[in-house]
Parts: structure tokens; C-alpha cells; sequence
């Protein structure tokens, strides 16, 4: 069975498609709250080192295996061995898993555009009510979360190529020049240096083997590793691309953007003297406020745009998501793909709701002591992607020919990749023990270790049964 791939029109097309994944709520929304909860400076710093040296090194293995495999997730993993199977699987299931909170998240943003018009207020106590009252609603959170989700079936069932391709060439540079403008404003206003300085300065006295696997995690989130979205789209990519520079400028566009986001919220939340543990709310609370500033006219039309623009960055990362779960039906299971992308679109609906009642009406629902949201939130970037990213290092660091691989990355030796041995190096022995430590100690660490222990039981027994697919 030969099949024409298709294949990215333009290296500026891959590239965009692959920082869109990349670039999305876990920039803007997570990054500045997990580093708000986990100290600061000192978070931030672990979190370069990690972006750069695994991040960089796993990207640069999923490119390269996609490219070389030609096909998705789930196929490339077996065309390596019939047991690696189940690493494609799991990254399936760990999209699915995603899906099942992202798109709340999304609603929320979704919602806060058309807040914009009512509900900027300077004061934090206003601003922290409406946002707590409105994310444990029964009704209007799901209302968001449904419009976020069907904007997503509509994209994934027309192809990525046609609108939102078009938009995100606009909103994403607007999405920045928002962000530096509050940014500068931000380090304006009094008492904003310290905001600055708990950014940037470390403060090492806070950090255990949690902040460790929340920086790592928060890594893989952040670049989409370690579940088969980076092989996917690598798939796709043309054989005479320079795989090396393409991993560099997505890892660098998606770290200069949580930069950028951490600067934009910072400096403003400590003038304005709210906690840098705001947790989730906090970039709902402090645009909104940062804005109140401006006026009426020009706050609400700064406001509505940013969270216009954070829109469209989620969606670029959710429909990406959402393909690699529609892909395995389609490839797999010879689905057609109107069928196979509403199937999974009523999965992660069920889901969806689950989570974001989770918050509210549903808040007494535990299972292993995390509601549906925090259970899907802290099983998939602290276990699923960080153990992905241990199975993908190893896969093909010891199973894919080191010749093969130098051949796949310098295009058959008629590109330079000088660092060759150095990634080399880094996939086969570095990455998977780094992050192997990193994952054992920072889950033997958590509070919810036997939810984090009964899910990589899971991934294991899942291994086992997929073997067959
Ligand atoms: N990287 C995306 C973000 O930061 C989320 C994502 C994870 C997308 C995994 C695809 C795969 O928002």
C-alpha cells in the first residue's frame, strides 16, 4: 500500500504549523502560573536549561523519526519495531487526555473576549470573583468550552490549511506586540521591580525534586513532546528541510513567547500587589486589570484583542491535538475523516464537561484525590509526556541505526549538521537518564504520587495489550 503524503507547501507553512502547536494556553496561561506556584527565578532557570537541552534534542528525534518513518504517530513507532507500538498509543490516549481540559481553558478565553466589554475593573477582588464565579458555573463555562470545541472540529474536519493557517499569520504576531505592550507598561508602573526581580532572580532555597519535574513537564507541555505530535508533523515535512534549524527556531519562538508572557504578568501582578500564587486565574485576572488602566475605549479593545489573539494561539495547539487523535482512527482504523474526527470530538466533549464541572458542581468527585480537571492536567505533562519523552529518547537513540539517523539529518550528507554528535550524545544517554531521575524523584515527591504511580500502570499494562495493534 503506497500513499501519496501530502506535504507542508512551504518550509514558512512547517514552520508555522509546528511553533502554532507549540505556541498556545500552555505559554500564556500556564507557564506564568506554574512559575507564580513553584518560586520563580529560580523555576524559570531550570526550565531554560531543560527547554534547551531536552527540549531541542527530543524535538529534533520526533522530527527526525517522523520525517524518516513518513508517517503519524502510532505507524513510525512500529515501522520501528512491532513492540514500540504502544509509545505511539500512549501519546494518542495523552492527546485524548489533553483534550479533555484544554478546551475548558480555551472556553474560558473564548468568554473573556466578549467580557472584555463588561468586566474590567481595577480592583482584584472584583476581578478574582468574577473570574472564580464564572469558571465553577454549571451552564456558561460550558457554553465557551462547546463554541472552543466545535471552532476545532470545523478546522480538523476542513483541513488546517484554509483559515486558520490565514489568522494565525496575523494574531500571532499581534499576540506578541499585545504582550510587549503590556510588558512595558507593566515595568512602568511603582513597584513593578520586584516583579521583575522574582522572575529573574533565583532563589534556589525554594526548589525541591518538584520543581524539577513541574519545569520538565511544564517543557514538554509547552513544545509539544513526548506523545507523538512533533513526529506527526515532522511527517510532513520535506526531505531537503534542515531538521536542526527547524527544531531551533520552534523551541526559541515557543521559549521567547513564555518569556515574554512571564514579563507581561510579573512585573504587573506585584504592583498591583496581588500574590504570584494566583494560580490558573492569574492571566484572566491581571490582563483584564492591567487594562482597566488604559480607559474604557482602549482597555476594552487592548483586552478583546489580546484574548482574540490567545484564541486563535490555542487553537493552532488544540486542532494539532486534536489530529493526532483523529490520525490514529483515520490511518489506523480506516476511518474516514469527517467520522473519525466527530467520534473523537463527542470523546473529548464527555470529557470536557467532566473537567470543567470538576471545578464546580462536581468538586467533591475524586479520583485518587484529584477532580477530572487536575486528574487529566497533572497525569498528562508530569507522567505521560515526560515518560514518552524517556521512550521516544530511547527508541531512537538505540533502536534506529546511528548512520541512518546522520543520514536522515544531514539529508543524505548534503547539509552540514556539525552538532551531530553532541545530539547524538544527548538522545542516547543524556535525555532519557535526565529525565528518567527527574520523573522518579519529583513523582515519589508529589502529594498525588498513587494517582501518578497507578498511571504509568496503566501506560505499562497499555504496552503490553497494544502490542496487537
Ligand atoms: N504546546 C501546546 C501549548 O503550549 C499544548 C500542546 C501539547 C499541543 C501537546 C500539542 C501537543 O499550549
Amino acid at each position: 500500500m503506497s500513499q501519496q503524503r501530502e506535504q507542508w507547501g512551504s518550509r514558512i507553512g512547517f514552520i508555522l504549523a509546528a511553533a502554532g502547536s507549540a505556541v498556545g494556553l500552555g505559554n500564556i496561561w500556564k507557564f506564568p502560573y506554574v512559575t507564580g506556584n513553584n518560586g520563580g527565578g529560580a523555576f524559570l532557570l531550570i526550565y531554560l536549561v531543560f527547554a534547551v537541552f531536552i527540549g531541542v534534542t527530543i524535538m529534533l528525534a520526533e522530527f527526525t523519526l517522523g520525517r524518516k518513518t513518513s508517517l503519524a504517530a502510532v505507524g513510525a513507532f512500529k515501522s520501528v519495531g512491532k513492540n514500540f507500538t504502544f509509545i505511539g498509543v500512549i501519546g494518542v490516549l495523552t492527546a485524548l487526555m489533553i483534550m479533555g481540559f484544554y478546551p475548558v481553558v480555551g472556553g474560558w478565553a473564548t468568554a473573556y473576549i466578549f467580557k472584555s466589554f463588561t468586566g474590567l475593573t481595577s480592583n482584584p477582588e472584583i476581578i478574582g470573583d468574577i473570574f472564580g464565579g464564572f469558571i465553577t458555573a454549571s451552564v456558561e463555562p460550558l457554553i465557551w468550552t462547546g463554541v472552543f470545541l466545535l471552532a476545532n472540529v470545523l478546522i480538523v474536519m476542513k483541513g488546517i490549511s484554509g483559515g486558520i493557517e490565514k489568522a494565525s499569520k496575523v494574531l500571532m504576531p499581534l499576540l506578541f506586540a499585545i504582550l510587549i505592550i503590556i510588558s512595558v507598561y507593566g515595568l512602568t508602573l511603582p513597584g513593578a521591580m520586584a516583579g521583575f526581580n522574582f522572575l529573574f532572580v533565583p532563589d534556589f532555597s525554594k526548589v525541591t525534586s518538584n520543581t524539577f519535574l513541574a519545569a520538565l513537564g511544564q517543557a514538554f507541555f509547552s513544545l509539544s513532546l513526548g506523545m507523538g505530535c512533533m513526529v506527526t508533523y515532522g511527517s510532513y515535512l520535506k526531505k531537503e528541510e534542515n531538521l536542526a534549524q527547524n527544531a531551533m527556531i520552534v523551541t526559541a519562538l515557543d521559549t521567547l513567547c513564555a518569556l515574554l508572557a512571564g514579563l507581561a504578568m510579573f512585573p504587573a501582578l506585584f504592583a498591583f500587589n496581588l500574590e504570584p500564587t494566583a494560580g490558573p486565574g492569574l492571566v484572566f485576572i491581571v490582563v483584564p486589570m492591567i487594562f482597566s488602566n488604559f480607559g474604557a475605549m482602549l482597555g476594552t479593545a487592548f483586552s478583546a484583542l489580546f484574548f482574540f489573539a490567545l484564541v486563535v494561539a490555542a487553537l493552532t495547539s488544540s486542532v494539532s491535538l486534536l489530529e493526532v487523535v483523529a490520525a490514529y482512527f483515520i490511518d489506523q482504523r480506516g476511518m474516514k475523516r469527517p467520522k473519525a474526527v466527530l467520534l473523537v470530538g463527542a470523546i473529548m466533549s464527555v470529557m470536557a464537561v467532566l473537567s470543567s464541572l470538576s471545578l464546580g458542581v462536581m468538586a467533591e468527585f475524586k479520583i485518587l484525590g484529584a477532580g477530572v480537571f487536575d486528574f487529566l492536567d497533572l497525569l498528562t505533562d508530569k507522567v505521560f509526556m515526560t515518560i514518552g519523552g524517556v521512550l521516544i529518547a530511547v527508541v531512537v537513540g538505540w533502536f534506529v541505526k546511528k548512520e541512518e539517523l546522520r543520514a536522515e539529518l544531514t539529508n543524505g550528507g548534503t547539509i552540514k549538521f556539525a552538532l551531530f554528535e553532541v545530539w547524538y550524545f544527548l538522545i542516547k544517554f543524556i535525555a532519557p537518564i535526565a529525565i528518567a531521575i527527574v520523573a522518579v524523584m519529583g513523582i515519589m515527591d508529589q502529594p498525588l504520587k498513587e494517582l501518578m504511580i497507578a498511571g504509568i500502570v496503566f501506560m505499562a499494562i497499555l504496552g503490553i495489550f497494544s502490542r496487537k495493534l
